[in-house]
């Protein structure tokens, strides 16, 4: 297929290098200085050790037709790119954002696109403008947004690449929430107290704060199996206990936060239920002032 794959970050850089494999690659960069360096020298992914070159195209903006175009950009970003994909014909698009604000964005678009939800398991780190480091090996759960999916994506998508498995799913939105879930109670919390994800179940008083935004959305989302829920969110503390969440590595370099993406939408959806959640709010304000005091030009 021709896939085009729109973002030069961590993500952007990870599927373009596994799915040049089998396909012909082209990645839309915001930057001209991206994309002629990636055209240069190819994308380098390092995984266990091991580097792999891939030879993709590149260039700045978004033009053509693509089989399909995955979008990867951070959510802070999607608004200028959903401005982009309205001048291009009707094809099938990916989005592959953290959080669920974007739903709401997508909801509201209107367009003749085909749309794609996707949720990714990896842990990536850009290196450079065309290094990625493939840190945690996971999977992209996908799923069509609004309607029924016929089988050739499927299937195409589906092919198996050693460590980087796209799989189809009707229940991405659960499969969404969980994540939202395990990002809500981590995430705040760990770039508020500059702490490693260890220390929130280390310290009963972290461990006290996290419950607070744990309850507030499994409330707000309508979860069900708290207890489950409560274990995994623990288990990924447990997993990740020497890793900075990627808010508390964002907040340590300046960069805008993902908290619109995460605890925006939650509070969007507390206050269209008439629900109360006054830890998120202050976590939400919390990071709003900490972003403005590490940097003046987010907005
Ligand atoms: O955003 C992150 O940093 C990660 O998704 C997670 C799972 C919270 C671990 O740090």
């Amino acid at each position: 297929m021709n896939i085009g794959i729109v973002g030069g970050g961590a993500i952007g850089l990870l599927c373009a290098s596994y799915l040049s494999q089998h396909h012909d690659i082209t990645v839309f960069t915001r930057r001209n200085e991206q994309a002629e360096e990636i055209r240069a020298s190819g994308i380098k992914r390092i995984v266990k050790g091991e580097t792999v070159q891939a030879a993709v195209h590149a260039q700045a903006g978004i033009t053509g037709v693509f089989d399909l175009l995955i979008v990867t950009v951070k959510y802070h970003h999607l608004q200028d790119v959903l401005d982009k994909l309205s001048t291009l014909p009707p094809q099938r698009i990916l989005f592959l954002q953290n959080g669920m604000a974007h739903l709401l964005d997508l909801e509201n678009w209107k367009t003749d696109h085909s749309l794609y939800i996707g949720v990714v398991e990896h842990g990536a780190m850009k290196v450079s403008d065309h290094e990625v480091s493939h840190t945690g090996i996971g999977v992209i759960k996908w799923g069509a947004f609004h309607h029924e999916e016929t089988a050739d994506i499927k299937n195409v998508l589906n092919e198996s690449v050693s460590h980087f498995q796209m799989i189809y799913t009707d229940e991405w939105k659960r499969v969404l929430e969980e994540k939202l879930l395990v990002n809500v109670c981590i995430n705040p919390l760990t770039a508020l107290l500059h702490v490693k994800n260890g220390e929130l179940i280390a310290n009963p008083s972290y461990e006290h704060m996290m419950t607070c935004a744990f309850e507030e959305a499994v409330s707000i989302l309508s979860l069900s199996e708290k207890e489950r829920l409560w274990l995994h969110v623990v288990s990924i503390c447990e997993k990740t206990a020497d890793n900075q969440s990627s808010m508390l590595q964002d907040i340590v370099k300046g960069r805008q936060t993902e908290r619109k993406a995460i605890i925006g939408y939650l509070l969007k959806k507390a206050q269209a239920q008439g629900i109360a959640a006054p830890h998120l709010t202050f976590f939400h304000r919390s990071l709003e002032v900490l972003e403005k005091k590490q940097t003046k030009s987010f907005e």
